[in-house]
């Protein structure tokens, strides 16, 4: 018996020096402890023994099958890891190798700046809000103090649908949407950027579909200081931090006073230069405190309640902070225009780097 159990071994042990793969370590596994196998083989003979016999014998056919296990188990273990290693090495990436340069699309420029003022006003617990471009008379004009017939109406040459429709020609007319929307809830503090259509022919300056952010604050006791200030730390964040504004009187139907907001020159910081056309100040937009028609019309108590709102012309902060001299160059998508706003990553001009 003893001779049976050592050539098992030994024979096991010179085939699994044979063995490279999995497979085949399997199947060696299959044929030395299935029910065919020699070890079982053995144990069928256990019967015909004397107590004695069986008890020295089955206690040396019990190491036998640890120790094939072991075996099987070791050289399982040699060849996962060698096939591991090996699959290691073939997918091994070299990370010193140059990169290729990845085009990857760019955000616009008007969208920037419609972030960068969402993320501003956001910031100072403004909601943003939107309407709709077909926009019915009623918002666009009549409830911002500018009935049918109104003079100021022409300026914003409109494109009318039907007699009541139009595409909207300002945002303004979300600000009677946001108060009606509102019932007389107050603080509302809102903007909303959005397209804006008019029937201009387009030029350098002049674009017949253009972008707009309204701004609307309502509250008890809001003065024109606090617009002053809004307006004031806005443009320090769009045009940098040593900007100062000031106020000229203006007109809007919507808002009394009416203003328009200036703003030093970034480029020669005041002194005057081409940008600013000598004066030192560039106008940036136009605002005011809410007309108390406009207040009333759209269900709120002018004796009570007060607020300023204000348009933002995006378009003119990207011409102004980018340098960009043609409004048409926003609309036309000429990759070579827009490509300046893009960034190349891995490229020479990948602003990671
Ligand atoms: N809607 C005006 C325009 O298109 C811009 C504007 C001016 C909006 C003053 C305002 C404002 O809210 O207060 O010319």
């Amino acid at each position: 018996m003893k001779e049976k159990i050592d050539s098992i071994r030994e024979k096991l042990l010179s085939e699994l020096e044979e063995i490279n793969d999995l497979k085949s370590l399997n199947d060696l596994k299959v044929l030395y402890m299935g029910k065919k196998g020699p070890i079982s083989e053995l144990s069928s003979m256990m019967g015909s023994l004397s107590i004695e016999e069986k008890k020295e014998f089955g206690k040396a056919l019990n190491d036998l099958k640890n120790e094939v296990n072991n075996l099987l188990d070791t050289k399982k273990n040699t060849l996962e890891e060698a096939e591991l290693n090996k699959r290691l090495e073939n997918e091994k990436i070299d990370i010193t190798l140059p990169s290729t340069k990845l085009h990857v699309g760019g955000v616009h420029p008007i969208t920037k700046v419609i972030d960068e003022v969402e993320e501003l006003f956001i910031s100072m617990g403004y909601d943003v809000v939107e309407g709709p471009e077909i926009e019915q008379d009623l918002y666009n004009f009549e409830k911002l103090n500018l009935p049918k017939g109104h003079p100021a109406r022409d300026s914003q040459d409109s494109f009318y649908i039907t007699e009541e429709m139009l595409l909207r020609t300002q945002t303004s007319s979300v600000q009677a949407r946001t108060m009606e929307a509102n019932k007389e809830k107050t603080p509302i503090r809102m903007i909303c950027p959005g397209k804006t259509y008019r029937r201009d022919n387009d030029d350098a300056t002049h674009s017949h579909q253009f972008h707009q952010i309204e701004g609307l604050v309502i509250d008890e006791n809001i003065s024109l200081a606090d617009l002053k200030g809004t307006l004031e730390i806005f443009a320090k964040k769009m045009f940098g931090e040593d900007r100062v504004i000031r106020f000229r009187p203006s007109f809007f139907p919507f808002t009394e006073p009416s203003i328009e907001v200036d703003v030093t020159c970034f480029k020669c910081g005041g002194v005057g230069c081409p940008l600013c056309k000598g004066t030192g100040w560039i106008e940036i937009l136009g605002a005011g405190m809410v007309h108390p028609n406009v207040l009333r019309d759209n269900g709120y108590d002018p004796e009570k309640y007060t607020g300023f709102a204000f348009g933002i012309g995006p378009e003119r902060v990207a011409m102004l902070k980018y340098g960009i001299n043609d409004i048409r160059n926003f609309y036309t998508n000429d990759v070579r225009f827009l490509n300046d706003f893009n960034r190349v990553i891995g490229g020479d001009n990948d602003a990671s780097k």
